[in-house]
């Protein structure tokens, strides 16, 4: 049970399978992905709870013929760092991996970032292999050949992505079943990605997202094939966009939807919040901006206000924080150009606009719709 879509970079084309209890059949996949340069050695980089719960780490490891080594990481922003990266690279030397050698990241957002950008730049860049077992890893984070880690600010914030390369994987394995463990909030939290597409270019994903919402919530099974769509459909958006600018030279842009001010949300450590929580309350944001920039109306934001809502992720800010100090944090965030912000904004006609935000009064309109003080 499982469909291929291609994920095709000006310099590379990936197989990316998605299905229900394929893990087993990774090795095979791998091993294709591969032809004509097998690997000389293996290193699985792995999310500590990915290798525990489920075993979906040893599924992937029986169905690859010969040894593999491994590394388990816990996954939080705070273990996305150079030390993290660092000492990925030292286990990978450690296992003597060279250059026909392989990563295989297996976790959500955090791991394959990490892992890929180990990948990037271990012996001046190796091949690797994503087995995203995240919602938002499998629809977002393992797509598209970005991979990096947090710097701290020179205030301290948390600077996401600030190092990082463009490495896209060799293949990319995505196991709906493997979502059968993910914590219902993580689950939800992969739902913000997929209402950022919906908004983007596909808006009858987000139906297929509440859908996705109210099931995760439920005792009984969740169906695979209902999964299996949300995750290619709102991939395809991804796919599509990144086959057109995979540098992030325009039409890329567009996929910061809601990230501007998520990324300053996480560089304040607002709420607690995780990631896709964070691009949740940036979605909400953005639709504000727009309605300041005269490019949606009123009862538009409103409504993407309740759809953000409506699969119970968070619309607001609760604890306390200032416009200026996430004016500082979007500052240094690489979606800016010269000291201006660069925002896209959902406009009226449908899809989305990039906006120069020159003096950052639509970036300040945004975030006090969502809860920041005026100071
Ligand atoms: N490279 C990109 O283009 C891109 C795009 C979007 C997001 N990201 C990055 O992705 C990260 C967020 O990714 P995420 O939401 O997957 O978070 P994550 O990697 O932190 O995973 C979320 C939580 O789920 C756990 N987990 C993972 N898989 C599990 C499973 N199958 N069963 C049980 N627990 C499981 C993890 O241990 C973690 O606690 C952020 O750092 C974000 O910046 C990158």
């Amino acid at each position: 049970m499982s469909r291929t879509l291609w994920h095709e970079t000006t310099s590379a084309r990936a197989r990316f399978e998605i299905g229900s209890g394929i893990l087993a059949d990774s090795g095979a996949i791998i091993t294709q992905a591969l032809a004509g340069r097998p690997a000389s050695g293996v290193l699985f980089v792995c999310d500590e709870a990915v290798n525990a719960q489920g075993s979906w780490a040893d599924q992937v490891a029986s169905s690859i013929n010969g040894e593999c080594s491994r590394v388990a990481i816990q996954a939080s922003e705070a273990t996305k760092s150079i030390a993290q990266w660092q000492s990925t690279l030292e286990k990978a030397l450690a296992v003597r991996l060279d250059r026909d050698s392989v990563i295989v990241a297996i976790g959500g957002g955090v791991i394959t970032d990490l892992a890929g950008f180990a990948a990037a730049t271990y012996m001046r860049g190796i091949r690797w292999v994503a087995v995203p077992t995240t919602l938002l890893g499998m629809v977002d984070a393992a797509l598209g050949g970005k991979t990096g880690v947090n710097i701290p600010l020179p205030d301290g914030g948390l600077g996401k992505n600030l190092a990082g390369a463009f490495w896209p994987p060799e293949a990319i394995i995505a196991d709906v079943r493997t979502l059968s463990t993910l914590p219902a909030r993580h689950v939800r939290a992969g739902l913000a990605e997929c209402l950022k597409h919906a908004l983007i270019a596909d808006p009858g994903l987000a139906a297929i997202a509440a859908g996705a919402a109210a099931a995760a919530t439920s005792a009984e099974a969740v169906d695979q094939w209902k999964l299996m769509d949300l995750v290619s459909r709102s991939a395809q958006v991804k796919l599509d966009i990144v086959a057109k600018d995979e540098r992030e030279t325009g039409l890329r842009r567009h996929l910061n939807l809601g990230h501007t001010f998520a990324h300053a949300i996480e560089a304040r450590g607002c709420d607690g919040l995780v990631h896709g929580e964070a691009v949740a309350v940036g979605l909400v944001a953005a639709a504000a901006a727009s309605v300041a920039a005269g490019k949606l109306r009123p009862e538009q934001a409103v409504a993407i206000k309740q759809m953000v809502a409506s699969v119970g992720l968070p619309v607001v800010l609760k604890e306390p924080v200032s416009a200026g100090s996430l004016v500082d944090a979007a500052a240094s965030d690489k979606k800016g150009s010269r000291g201006t912000l660069m925002l896209v904004l959902p406009v009226s006609g449908g899809g989305v606009e990039s906006v120069p935000d020159s003096g950052g009064a639509l970036f300040r309109a945004g975030v006090a719709a969502v809860g920041a003080g005026s100071s």
